[in-house]
């Protein structure tokens, strides 16, 4: 194809205001799928993306659309991953395109993750359309929405496109205004072959599927290829596109974008970013911009039932295959027996991870408390990264020790306002900005990612009704007074409930760690003492009193059968329970102790 008939485009949106749907309109009108295999969402793959309403993994398909130019045009989407774990892929894809459409939903308004894409579209040099969604609504206010796209994110949007991805309205517009609007890609062909690694995913009948933007140079089907970054050098089995469902293709030129496939064993061995050129009279420039993966918040997983373990291994291996962005390695736990240290890219990704562990794989886990990768300054001038409290070197061994922070943009309501300032504060947030763009602010705060890590989604959503909206990147590593609690339960440490805080808040978090888990921990036959300590030093106590009577002893040993109810409803609520020497605790226990509401 001819470079000035390819247009590349991303769609930017934020969560809900209609990118899958417009995705399936484009696709639609244009032909590309037959109206009966058309499934609802298509470009969102996996279900548990569609029950959680995000798109995780980037996906692409490939249209071609005659224009009123009387030309036919190959319209290239790439479907980015909407969500702030997952900016770095968002970075890359975006360099893979040339232009956006910005999807507003007329009846919301930016918001803070639209706001975070944009920028990255707008650093990647593209072109934006602006795109009004769901103007079928009642509650559309196009116009208000148009001067709080040029408030908020100070582009042009007077030829905002008014749309419904629903009903079809606008569609045609669209459709134009990509080719019209946003510039034809640009390359070389008869340079050495370039081409970027855009994402990668397992597929159980073709292995790993690599998908690759070419930037110059021709790839064909045969071709010994290597990747840059890796060193690795494959042939070249299948060349396609998406549209979506796989086409064979026999080459992909400049501004193409498709998939190749060639025995590649896991998603591990592509990364994201990689540059890519032939094994003989390659490039020897690599594209800009690659960075490794790099987790940011870490977590013990580990089975309820320590008989699990292999399953829990087999498990993990096979999700590995098919997400390179998470780590993994095996970890022993005094308490929790054999598990394994994960990092994720963020919390969302953790919880997506362990969700699948769960569903997919049948397994009871449990799951420590998140922590962020802090860094310690040892007195010997070594620096440490410190994945996990329980590994926390002694502290008179500690020069200081760096914690990761990070700025967070917060959009919201003015009506909610305080009660956000307050959060921020409280999780010990700096404030450095806040504006206004109608009724909404939008604040930003510098804060410790660690203390994000635990419940702030949550409690933001719950301070705001839902009204708010989060986004947050990376700033720097700090210094702060820094301190490992323990907690104790009868008297043994238990390493699982270990947290970093910071010394100011060790009191309060120690006391209601103890409190929740007085809670949380069912009586004994004796009691109970929970401790929450620094160093040697208790700083929280509670007790659990002890428990007075067989629970069956209600039943007067007449009635047989309620007697065993009884005692296999016990048995239920124990199979969740884990024991500490003479001490069970419940595995909700691990996560609720540390929530700080
Ligand atoms: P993520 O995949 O989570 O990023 O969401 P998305 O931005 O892809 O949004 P999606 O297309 O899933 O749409 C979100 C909701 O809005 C769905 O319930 C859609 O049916 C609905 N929706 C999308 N477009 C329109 C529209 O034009 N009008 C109306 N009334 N609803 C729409």
């Amino acid at each position: 194809t001819e470079l000035k008939n390819i247009r590349n485009f991303s769609i930017v949106a934020h969560i809900d205001h209609g990118k899958s749907t417009l995705a399936d309109r484009l696709i639609q009108m244009t032909g590309t799928v037959a109206e009966r295999d058309m499934k609802a969402q298509m470009l969102d793959a996996m279900d548990i993306e569609r029950e959680r309403g995000i798109t995780i993994k980037a996906n692409s398909v490939r249209i071609e659309y005659p224009a009123k130019d009387g030309e036919t045009y190959i319209l290239n989407l790439i479907d980015t991953p909407g969500h702030v774990d997952f900016a770095y892929e968002v970075s890359r894809s975006m360099q893979a395109v040339e232009g956006s459409l910005l999807v507003v939903d007329a009846s919301q308004g930016v918001e803070a993750q639209t706001l975070a894409n944009v920028y990255q579209a707008i650093d990647a040099g593209h072109e934006i359309v602006p795109v009004l969604n769901k103007v079928d609504l009642p509650a559309a206010e196009p116009e208000r929405v148009k001067e709080n796209i040029e408030d908020v994110i100070g582009i042009d949007a007077s030829e905002a496109i008014p749309i419904s991805a629903k009903t079809g309205l606008g569609i045609p517009e669209v459709l134009e205004a990509i080719v019209q609007k946003l510039p034809a890609p640009t390359g070389d062909r008869n340079a050495p072959l370039k081409a970027m690694l855009v994402d990668s995913w397992y597929d159980p009948y073709l292995g790993v599927v690599v998908m690759i933007r070419v930037m110059d140079g021709v790839i064909k089907k045969g071709d010994r290829i290597k990747m840059m970054q890796t060193g690795a050098v494959y042939g070249v089995d299948k060349l396609a596109v998406l549209k979506p469902k796989m086409v064979d293709i026999p080459e992909l030129g400049p501004g193409e974008i498709g998939i190749w496939t060639g025995s590649i064993k896991q998603v591990r061995d592509t990364r994201v970013g990689d540059t890519i050129t032939h094994e003989k009279k390659g490039t020897d420039k690599p594209l800009p911009g690659f960075k490794p993966a790099q987790p940011v918040v870490f977590c013990g997983l580990f089975p309820v039932d320590a008989n699990d373990f292999e399953d829990l291994r087999d498990a993990i291996e096979k999700l590995a295959l098919n997400d390179a962005s998470f780590s993994y390695e095996m970890e022993t736990s005094a308490a929790l027996g054999f598990g394994f240290r994960m990092g994720f890219l963020g919390l969302l990704h953790l919880e997506v991870v362990r969700d699948r562990l769960e569903r997919e794989y049948d397994l009871d886990l449990i799951t420590t408390a998140p922590s962020v990768v802090f860094k310690i300054h040892l007195r010997d001038g070594e620096v440490r990264d410190l994945h996990n409290p329980a590994d926390m070197p002694d502290l008179t061994l500690v020069e200081h020790i760096e914690e990761p922070r990070i700025k967070a943009t917060i959009m919201v309501p003015d009506e909610y306002l305080g009660d956000v300032l307050k959060l921020c504060q409280d999780r010990r947030g700096v404030q450095l900005n806040l504006t206004y763009a109608g009724t909404r602010a939008m604040v930003e705060y510098d804060l410790p990612l660690a203390e994000v890590v635990f419940d702030f989604y949550d409690r933001l959503k719950s301070v705001t009704k839902g009204y708010a909206s989060f986004d947050y990147q990376m700033l720097e590593y700090r210094e702060d007074n820094l301190v490992k609690m323990s907690i104790l339960v009868n008297e043994e440490p238990v390493d699982a409930l270990s947290i970093m805080v910071h010394r100011d808040r060790a009191e309060a978090r120690g006391r209601v760690m103890c409190e929740k888990l007085k809670d949380l921990i069912p009586r004994h036959m004796f009691k109970i003492p929970v401790q929450a300590a620094i160093g040697g030093r208790v700083i929280a106590r509670e007790t659990i009193a002890a428990m007075r009577k067989d629970v069956t002893a209600k039943c007067y040993g007449g009635d047989a059968t309620r007697k065993r109810k009884l005692l296999d409803k016990q048995k239920a609520g124990k199979k969740k329970m884990r024991q500490f020497g003479k001490v069970e605790i419940p595995q909700e226990a691990f996560i609720n102790a540390l929530k700080m509401d």
